[in-house]
């Protein structure tokens, strides 16, 4: 549960919000003024049915409340800032210097691969890492995992949890689990719940596996491909927003589609061009003989093809 005794603003201390207006929006899943501030105006006018002058002044007063704006930096802070960014161990040697060091926060990666690729079981990884202390890798934070495939496993992260020397006691509080059950529960899940969690206790670390399954079951067939683009944007868009908005750590995984080239036909990422322009970093998992290998497709701070090696055990993800 949600520890309810941390100070918080309340969404009436923002002027211009009526108690009325306020109902209406808490009614929606937006409890906090830090949560209202990640919405746009139209989307807020939609909400509270009010008209879209009074929509964009509760949320300029809400933002100006709670001191969020775009900050400008001068090169030599945001060199700072960037050096000091606590960046998140996957645990795997190779991987971790592909990834130049570590998960950055703020930016969405997207792991896909085809079956048996090693995706769930780094997102298992990650689930125990995160929880590390900085001096092992972690940022000492929780994880929210959801789910949409139903491959979780909780012996799984006893295992890993062993490994890295983390409190078994510990970690299964430290991972809090959802298994959405269609596009509209995912969505609901991650612009409310999701963000409670990620305000209330602690949560520094968002992953779901994978992104698309929901979508490809939901929206089948060409005639609903507009549409299933048009939702899956705008639930990587609310990650987005979240990533940014409390700095933490978002992780997705894909699937493999089959496409056709002028010869012959290519495995890439499902989800088109969607997925990959919200991806911040982009990598392919693949099995081959015994080893598995991750390669970057799209960052833009790691070349593009740049690969590392890694096998997967039972005590989780291993360098080569
Ligand atoms: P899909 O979800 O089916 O698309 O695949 P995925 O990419 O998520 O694969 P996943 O991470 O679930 O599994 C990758 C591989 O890890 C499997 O093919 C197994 O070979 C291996 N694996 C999973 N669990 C264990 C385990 O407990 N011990 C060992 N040694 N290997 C495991
Ligand atoms: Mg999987």
């Amino acid at each position: 549960m949600v520890n309810e005794d941390k100070e918080k603003i309340d969404l009436e201390d923002v002027p211009g919000l009526g108690r009325i207006t306020a109902l209406k929006l808490r009614s929606a899943g937006i409890n906090s003024v830090k949560q209202l501030a990640l919405y746009t105006a139209e989307e807020i006018e939609e909400i509270a049915k009010i008209d879209p002058g009074r929509a964009s002044k509760i949320l300029k007063n809400a933002r100006a409340l709670i001191k969020s704006g775009t900050k400008i930096y001068t090169m030599e802070e945001f060199e700072k800032e960037q050096y000091n960014k606590a960046l998140l161990s996957t645990g795997v040697k190779s991987i971790d210097e592909l990834l130049n060091g570590g998960l950055e926060p703020a930016s969405i990666y997207e792991f896909a691969g085809e079956f048996g690729s090693g995706k769930t079981q780094l997102c298992h990884q990650l689930a125990v890492m995160v929880q590390l202390s900085k001096n092992k890798g972690g940022v000492g934070g929780k994880v929210f995992y959801i789910d949409t495939e139903g491959t979780f496993s909780p012996e799984r992260i006893h295992k890993i949890a062993t490994r890295f020397g983390l409190d078994l006691s510990l970690a299964v509080k430290n991972i809090y689990y959802a298994r959405p059950i269609n596009v509209e529960y995912l969505e609901d899940l991650v612009k409310g719940e999701l963000i409670r969690y990620v305000e209330e206790v602690d949560v520094k670390l968002i992953i779901i596996d994978s992104i698309i399954a929901l979508y490809r079951a939901e929206f089948k067939g060409r005639e609903f491909l507009a549409r299933r683009q048009q939702r899956i944007n705008y639930i990587l868009d609310w990650l987005k927003r979240i990533g940014k908005s409390y700095y933490i750590y978002v992780v997705i995984t894909n699937q493999i589609i089959t496409a056709p080239t002028g010869f012959a036909t290519i495995k890439i990422p499902a989800g088109g061009n969607i997925i990959a322009h919200a991806s911040t970093h982009r990598f392919l998992l693949k099995k081959a003989d015994k080893v598995w290998k991750i390669e970057s497709l799209d960052s833009p701070k790691i070349p593009k093809g740049k690969t590392a090696l890694f096998r997967i055990s039972d005590d989780g993800l291993l360098s080569v």
